[in-house]
């Protein structure tokens, strides 16, 4: 066998009944539901739910009680963020903590990784600012808690509605380098801590989910709707990628795009700090769309998930070094999915390499 895809493009690691992405069409879709029909109309517990259905026993009739149970047992391993760890950036301390936890593939295995990526980078933010960890309530649902842990007080409903949109928009999406990872791992049986912290590793890159601080960045470095142009220009000009655009496998606008504009700019109605924000962030998509299109004519890059992610976690006054920290604590849902259908009906993946070092000297 000597064939060989550069990045796997085209190629099909896996069959899922969890999500399809159509890069055509823009169309996501999750066990039969489309976006739409999930975002704001499901909760973030509900839609783990429905995608953990028939890959874990004994689902809970309460799952938003169970997961409140769940962040307040792993809450006892915050204790370990010592000062070192603490020095580190938020994700680097989640990712640590998420470590110390044993490795099963379970239920309860199961909740506490979804329970984990929350509790412990709010604990690892506030520490990181000077501040203390605060304990979970596990009375209230997980994007109240989540911002409760983060801020120390308990967030509007809207602001709660927007981050449980949030959660459910990012929650699985194919077979993305995460989810691949997080299967790779799964496929060893080693456990779901271990897959999950796979797909936890290959989230942090900027080219997956480690884009919106960069976005911020962007932002701030453009700083007028009017400079768009010529900073966008200048960042290509160096090599650069724009981020929050251009995408393996859509070749329209990221559906969760427009999902997630749609709740910022609701957020926007109630509380009118990000307005100003959200315009330059139009603008600086209708330049960079431009030139994308100018600069790389034969390859449609639109705007990915990522752009308007960051306007809403900055709304929603998460830190920007924080903010892969809170795909993660949306994302480990699927993770999780995948990782169980993996072992239920995938064998090893162990693919081939091609050698192209020297050959034995005769
Ligand atoms: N800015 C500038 N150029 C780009 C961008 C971009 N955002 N995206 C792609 N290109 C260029 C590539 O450099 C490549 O140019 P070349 O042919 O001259 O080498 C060409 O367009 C084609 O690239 P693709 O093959 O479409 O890119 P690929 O599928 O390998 O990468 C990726 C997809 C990583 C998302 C890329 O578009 C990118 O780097 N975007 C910026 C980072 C980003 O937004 N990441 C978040 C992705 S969404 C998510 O994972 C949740």
């Amino acid at each position: 066998m000597s064939e060989w895809t550069d990045g796997l493009e085209g190629v099909v690691a896996a069959r899922t009944v969890l999500s399809e992405v159509d890069g055509e069409a823009g169309r996501l879709l999750i066990r039969g539901y489309s976006l739409d029909d999930l975002v704001r109309r499901r909760s973030f517990e509900q839609v783990t739910a429905l995608l953990w259905e028939g890959f874990l026993d004994n689902l809970p009739r309460d799952i938003i009680a169970a997961l409140g149970l769940a962040r307040r047992e792993v809450f006892s391993e915050v204790m370990a963020l010592d000062a070192s760890l603490a020095a580190h950036e938020p994700f680097e301390a989640m990712r640590a903590l998420i470590a110390r936890l044993g490795d099963g593939d379970d239920l309860a295995t199961a909740l506490r990784l979804v329970a984990a990526p929350a509790v412990f980078a709010a604990a690892a933010a506030r520490v990181r600012s000077g501040g203390a960890p605060i304990a979970p309530d596990p009375a209230i649902g997980h994007a109240a808690d989540i911002l409760r842990m983060f801020r120390g007080a308990r967030a509007s409903e809207a602001e709660v509605s927007a981050l449980d949109a949030y959660l459910v928009t990012v929650i699985d999406h194919g077979l993305n380098a995460s989810t691949f990872a997080a299967r790779v791992v799964a496929s060893t049986r080693a456990g779901l801590t271990s897959a999950v912290l796979a797909g936890v590793s290959a989230l942090k890159g900027p080219l997956h989910g480690g884009a919106p601080g960069p976005v911020i960045e962007m932002l701030d470095g453009v700083g007028a709707p009017e400079k768009a142009r010529l900073w966008l220009e200048a960042a290509l000009d160096r090599g650069d990628r724009l981020m929050g655009f251009g995408h393996r496998v859509y070749r329209v606008r990221d559906p969760r795009a427009d999902a997630l504009k749609a709740v910022t700019r609701e957020l926007a109605d109630i509380a009118p700090a990000p307005l100003g924000r959200l315009a330059l962030a139009e603008a600086v998509e209708a330049a960079a769309l431009a030139i994308l299109a100018e600069r790389k004519p034969g390859r449609s890059l639109a705007t990915n998930v990522e752009l308007y992610t960051a306007l809403l976690l900055e709304a929603l006054a998460f830190p920007a070094a924080a903010f892969t920290c809170v795909f993660a604590m949306g994302r480990v849902a699927g993770w999780i999915a995948h990782a169980r259908e993996q072992v239920a009906g995938g064998r090893l993946i162990r693919p081939q390499s091609v050698y192209v070092g020297p050959r034995l000297a005769a």
